[in-house]
């Protein structure tokens, strides 16, 4: 599991790191579109509005979500993350 994901608000998209890399997966819930909440001590996502449930890879664990979350390319340039 990622050690620490950061939620881009503005962009309503979470990046992460871990031994492969840098990952970002939307934070825009599949069902009706809120924006997730990633719960570090369960290490899953978590939607506040009809409680769908997302693993750390997005894919949906229980609610519901319809499909997975989004995972969006990632690309290291130079000290720059850019994501999409
Ligand atoms: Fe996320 Fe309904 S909008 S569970």
């Amino acid at each position: 599991p990622p050690d620490s994901v950061t939620l881009l608000a503005d962009h309503r998209v979470f990046v992460f790191r871990d031994a492969e890399g840098f990952h970002a997966i939307s934070a825009v819930c599949t069902h009706l579109g809120c924006v997730v909440a990633w719960q570090e001590a369960a290490g899953e996502f978590l939607c506040p509005c009809h409680g769908g449930r997302f693993s750390a890879e997005g894919q949906v664990i229980s609610g519901p979500p319809p499909k997975p979350l989004e995972i969006l390319p990632v690309e290291l340039d130079g000290d720059q993350l850019r994501v999409g």
